[in-house]
């Protein structure tokens, strides 16, 4: 396995982590490598010493012994090199030697500007065969015409079924019991449908700041580094029919087609449909923290927004008419992914006082399904009361330690299994309904609302459902 930005966060802060603990539990083939690859001038062990200490940072303490680690350890490698300059990968290739059976899977954990380059540098340097695979880290691109640019150059290298577009949300336990608890129990099905649900809500809100990547984030803003992928592949599992098999293709034609369905959002119904923020200086868990524009790389007068709300809707025969809100910020109050389907109210009031039902599915912090069911309170009188059916799902499992979703998807990845990655026309299909979002709060000159670092969001937020009596559900 090569890593091209070897050295950054991902690799030193989940790659590198993740494949420790496969070494940990011997789902690493024997002769498997990692070779880390990036432009400072590393030597072996000083990387080594580098991949150590994050690794012990960012494994479990109890998981972390001197042994596996010595013979982790072992698998390391570095090789410094530019990976923009065609020249380095005849390097790369005389490093690697000459082993045409062994499988190469390429992780591009580097910025999507340097895709293109990387495939084209690998073909040319004859390490692009048959059994080669690439996995690219999102976003793909910045636009539909940069991510169809980035695909078909891709595309030109390594045929689609070894092409791994990786959205680390797919990999997280819950999200895979969200498809277990849609296709592997009838309960819900009947319901799971416009004439039930009122509205749906994906929430993912988070207490970091931008950390180091200001460069980075500067040129994505929520909308393209969380909307595009995360929260859209949330919407997909939420959203798509029943697949015919649980196989790459026959799930992925499913959700192109809730994104295909995607109600265009353009011009000026982004006043309506779409709130932007950017936090300003505030309080997290009792620290003062800066406010985004005086964050390290970014511009004094940034537009960038770090807070995006967005009113779906998926012009379907199952979902006419029901809107999705979508929301995720970062520096807010707390750190939380969920999914709440709300459902209708009962349609006669009998008793007084009852509540629609509500499914919470939690992502994060505590993996959790819990349904909010009307009960009578003890005593007399028919005094309703929710009461929660809580599945707890650290609890239902033994407490048996969860996978990083980096754990699972790089196994899927060796084991060649892509159902669990985004296809080409998947991401097209994203960026196609996320493009004219951009530019309608270009053209209409939105730029994004402020709100103090610790809170809920700019006030604006919740004017997207007040106005048709709803409110978020926090
Ligand atoms: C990444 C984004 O894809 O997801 C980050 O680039 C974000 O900005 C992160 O912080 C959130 O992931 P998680 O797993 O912590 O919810």
């Amino acid at each position: 396995m090569l890593v091209f930005g070897g050295t950054g966060d991902l690799a030193l802060h989940k790659l590198l982590p993740a494949l420790y603990y496969l070494h940990r539990a011997g789902r690493l083939h024997a002769e498997t490598r990692i070779i880390a690859l990036a432009r400072s001038p590393h030597t072996r062990s000083a990387f080594q010493a580098l991949a150590e200490r994050n690794c012990r940072a960012h494994v479990a303490r109890e998981d972390f012994d001197n042994e596996t680690w010595a013979r982790f350890a072992e698998r390391l490698d570095y090789l410094a090199m530019d990976a923009s300059q065609s020249a380095d990968f005849g390097r790369l290739s005389k490093h690697l030697g000459d082993d045409p059976e062994r499988v190469r899977i390429y992780y591009l954990a580097t910025s999507p500007a340097l895709f293109e380059d990387i495939a084209s540098h690998l073909k040319i340097a004859g390490l692009a065969g048959p059994k080669a695979r690439i996995v690219l880290e999102k976003p793909i691109g910045h636009s539909l015409e940069s991510a169809r640019a980035i695909n078909a150059s891709i595309g030109a290298v390594f045929d689609e079924s070894r092409v791994f577009r990786i959205d680390h949300y797919l990999g997280k336990e819950t999200v895979q019991n969200l498809m277990a608890l849609r296709f592997a129990n009838a309960l819900f099905e009947p319901v799971w449908r416009a004439g039930h649900i009122e509205y749906v809500q994906i929430s993912v809100c988070e207490t970091l700041g931008v950390e180091n990547r200001g460069s980075y984030y500067e040129q994505a803003g929520a909308m393209r580094d969380m909307v595009q992928n995360h929260l859209l592949q949330l919407l997909c599992l939420v959203a798509m029919e029943a697949p015919v098999r649980f196989d790459a293709e026959a799930v992925r034609n499913e959700k192109v087609k809730i994104l295909e369905a995607l109600k265009p959002i353009s011009g000026l119904d982004v006043q309506d449909k779409t709130v932007r923020g950017q936090y300003t200086a505030g309080k997290i868990g009792g620290q003062e923290v800066p406010a985004y524009y005086f964050e390290k790389n970014v511009d004094n007068d940034s537009d960038t927004e770090t807070f995006v709300a967005v009113q779906a809707e998926i012009d379907n025969w199952r979902w006419a008419g029901v809107p999705f809100y979508l929301r995720t910020g970062k520096r807010m109050a707390r750190k939380t992914s969920e999914i709440v389907i709300q459902f209708k109210p009962v349609p006669h009031q009998l008793f007084g006082g009852s509540e629609a039902n509500r499914l919470l599915i939690r992502l994060q912090p505590e993996e959790r399904i819990s349904l909010q069911l009307m009960g009578k309170s003890p005593g007399k009188g028919m005094h309703l009361q929710p009461v929660e059916l809580d599945l707890n799902l650290a609890n239902a499992f033994n407490k048996q330690r969860r996978w990083d979703a980096y754990e699972r998807l790089l196994l899927d990845v060796i084991e060649g299994d892509s159902t669990l990655f985004m296809r080409r026309d998947e991401v097209e299909a994203a960026w196609a309904w996320v493009d004219p979002i951009i530019s309608g709060w270009h053209q209409h000159y939105q730029s994004p609302r402020p709100y103090p670092a610790g809170t809920n969001g700019p006030e604006q937020v919740n004017n997207l459902l007040e106005r048709y009596g709803r409110q978020w559900l926090d």
